[in-house]
């Protein structure tokens, strides 16, 4: 059987399609204009990767901040829940999730059966956030996929004084003009942001093993900043990003066994 997940995302738009276990294709896309359109896209380009129709797909389970606005969706579940499915599928040891995305910032405690005991998140600030890294990237000038290298050439860790994304940013600029390296700066940019969701999932209490997801686990600099923090080594997949939209998926597909399918 043939299902979808869905997770439109506020920066970005994932896909998963499953045959049974095996991952047929997957799909990202950046949300640029409404939440819908990117579904309508994301669709068309998951259907053309897999080489499917859309009739072939047996269920899609829509998740994110945008799950509403998937009108092909049979149905939606929370993308907390989505994350601990997916996590649950490729390292069941996985106790506690840090989903760090582009607005919000989330982490979640499992059991054994990927359900979730507890859960916290912060959507209120972009300084705890993936926006954060973003922001401060903009004003240095280099694409967020650079970071990583970037803090890998750091020679020492700045302090950051600012918690503040908008006093940051003009911190940001001060350092560079006092002739502070990039690598620094950005190794103390990883630094704040990784303190900043420690205090959140601390709040909660965290057990081992740990899983980073969210595009910003993507960020090897931002990987070890939090491995430093937290005091251990975390889990990150390659699926990282993804790990919504295969929960959604593996959601579909055990909706649709128990027949549960709207
Ligand atoms: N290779 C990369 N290196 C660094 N950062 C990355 C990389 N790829 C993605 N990101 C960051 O990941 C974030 C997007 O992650 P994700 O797709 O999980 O967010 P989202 O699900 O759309 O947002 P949210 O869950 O907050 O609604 C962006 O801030 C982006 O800059
Ligand atoms: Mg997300």
């Amino acid at each position: 059987m043939v299902v979808a997940g869905c997770d439109i995302g506020s920066t970005t738009a994932k896909a998963v399609i499953l045959d049974g276990d095996t991952i047929v294709t997957h799909a990202l896309l950046p949300v640029e204009g409404s939440p819908k359109d990117a579904a309508m896209q994301l669709l068309e380009v998951t259907l053309n990767n897999a080489g499917i129709l859309h009739r072939e797909i047996a269920a899609v389970c829509g998740t994110g901040y945008g799950q509403k606005n998937v009108p092909y969706a049979s149905f939606m579940e929370s993308e907390i829940v989505c994350h601990a499915r997916g996590i649950q599928f490729i390292d069941p040891d996985v106790r506690t999730i840090i989903d760090i995305g582009g607005q919000d910032a989330k982490v979640c405690r499992i059991d054994a059966y990927g359900n979730v005991q507890r859960y916290v998140y912060n959507d209120k600030c972009a300084s705890g956030t993936g926006r954060f890294l973003e922001i401060t990237a903009d004003v240095m000038e280099v694409p967020v996929t650079k970071l990583a290298t970037l803090d890998a050439s750091g020679v020492k860790e700045v302090t950051l004084s600012n918690q503040c994304v908008v006093f940051a940013e003009t911190e940001v600029i001060s350092l560079l003009n006092s002739g502070e390296d990039m690598g620094s700066i950005v190794k103390g940019l990883h630094r704040a942001l990784a303190s900043r969701v420690a205090s959140l999932a601390l709040s909660i209490g965290v057990e081992e093993k740990i899983a980073f997801t969210g595009g910003v686990a993507h960020n090897a600099g931002m990987v070890g900043a939090l491995e430093r923090v937290l005091k251990t080594k975390l889990v990150v997949h390659e699926y990282c990003q993804i790990m919504g939209a295969l929960g959604a998926a593996l959601i579909a597909k055990e909706r649709m066994k128990h027949g549960v399918a709207s």
